[in-house]
């Protein structure tokens, strides 16, 4: 089976063609357990599905919102209108379903290429959470091609994608894995989700204002950094790192800026990041460093902007953990990227002798791509939530 994905729900315009390898012998698994015990069906779907990513196109438009410090809509829309043909000849070509030479500028020229859009099965698209008028390009562009090629279509929520990110990767099907805890941390999101089975969450707690990724790239605007943020900052944090590691500097290892760690003893898994951000505005304007002299201070505090993000959301995380005794942690969002908070992640679980599995999906299967989207409209497929194009809609407040 072959699945064409499409999400367009940012700025990125991301199409993936995904292979789902050992299906039959998944769904025989699957049927078997239906009789025996309906709970366990999502179960072993789950298990025992392999995914073969064909192609996996991410068309980054960060150069031209970098100027503004953050995604201006209106390009991105008028972005992902310009690529998405682009794209999804690209995505078709790389996974071989095209011969390199035909070209396809929109869908109506396809019948007319040497294109075997036939031979994909089903088209996912994200419908949401996401910015209104980027969704609504993905959106109608996957509808045309479900229409004039008669396909079916399965709308997908960008947040269980980045969940389900975590599938991309072969999973030890000995392996227990629910109930789990989701931690989502985008540029949009930050979000603690219990598990109870792919398809079956319940939200534990959220942000009540900014995202991790928007704190992150709200602060190294304020610090004169490039955009995204979390790279930028995890760059410089790194510079710093190295300086306390080494005696030649005679840095403290205890970083000089102290910045507040907002909502970590509150006894809820809701998270709070403007207060970090106006703490770093304030720390930064006070200092009215020159700009010569910013190296080391810019540095340090990156440091530390880092290190209370991390701290923040391994804590809570951590303790649902406990609270709801899972089995497993998983992370999935752009700021899951992060090499520090892996690594402190596992660290914290093993200081704490904690026997749960640390999923985390590799680094580019973090930030926004499609095939995520595709894997999560395949267990869509699996519970029949394919929709007739017409009735399809994009949702920007879309919910887990
Ligand atoms: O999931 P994503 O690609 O898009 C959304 O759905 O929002 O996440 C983008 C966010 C941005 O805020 C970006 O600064 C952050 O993820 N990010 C990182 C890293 N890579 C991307 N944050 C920390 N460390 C990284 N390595
Ligand atoms: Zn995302």
């Amino acid at each position: 089976m072959f699945i064409l994905a499409i999400d367009t729900s940012c700025d990125d315009t991301c199409i993936s063609i995904i292979k789902i390898k050992n299906q039959k012998s998944s769904l025989a698994i699957a049927r078997r357990d239906e009789r025996r015990e309906q709970s366990s069906l999502r179960l072993a779907k789950s298990k025992n599905t392999n995914f073969e990513i064909l192609s996996n196109v991410v068309s980054s438009q960060i150069k031209i919102h970098a100027k503004y410090g953050g995604i201006v809509p209106y390009l991105a829309k008028r972005e992902h209108e310009r690529n998405l043909p682009i794209i999804l000849n690209k995505s078709l070509r790389k996974a071989g379903f095209i011969n390199s030479k035909s070209k396809i500028r929109n869908s109506k020229q396809i019948p007319n290429s040497k294109f075997k859009i036939q031979n994909i099965n089903l088209i996912a698209v994200t419908v949401g959470p996401g910015l209104e008028p980027c969704l609504w390009q993905g959106v109608n562009f996957a509808k045309k091609l479900a229409e004039d090629f008669k396909k079916s279509i399965v709308p997908v929520n960008h947040l269980e994608a980045h969940l389900l990110a975590n599938w991309l990767t072969p999973i030890n099907s000995n392996t227990k894995l629910f109930p789990a805890v989701g931690l989502i941390v985008s540029g949009g999101h930050t979000e603690l989700i219990l598990i109870k089975d792919i398809g079956k969450y319940k939200l534990l707690g959220e942000t009540r204002d900014d995202a991790a990724g928007e704190c992150l790239d709200k602060i190294a605007r304020i610090l004169g950094l490039g955009y995204p943020g979390g790279p930028s900052i995890a760059q410089q944090a790194e510079q710093w790192k190295v300086k306390i590691l080494n005696p030649k500097f005679q840095i403290n290892s205890k970083s000089k800026i102290n910045l507040p760690r907002p909502m970590i003893n509150q006894k809820n898994y809701d998270f709070s990041f403007s207060g970090l951000k106006t703490a770093v505005l304030y720390e930064f304007k006070n200092r009215n460093l020159e700009l010569g002299k910013q190296k080391n201070y810019i540095q340090e505090i990156c440091y530390e902007v880092q290190q209370a993000v991390i701290d923040v959301l391994i804590s809570k995380t951590i303790r649902a953990a406990r609270e709801y005794k899972v089995k497993t942690i998983m992370l999935g969002g752009g700021v899951a990227a992060n090499k520090e908070l892996r690594k402190q992640f596992n660290l914290q679980l093993k200081i704490n002798n904690l026997q749960i599995n640390f999923f985390v999906p590799p680094s580019k299967f973090c930030t926004d791509n499609a095939a995520m989207v595709g894997v999560a409209g395949y267990f869509g497929w699996l519970e029949g939530k394919q929709k007739s194009p017409k009735k399809l809609e994009a949702n920007a407040n879309l919910q887990i």
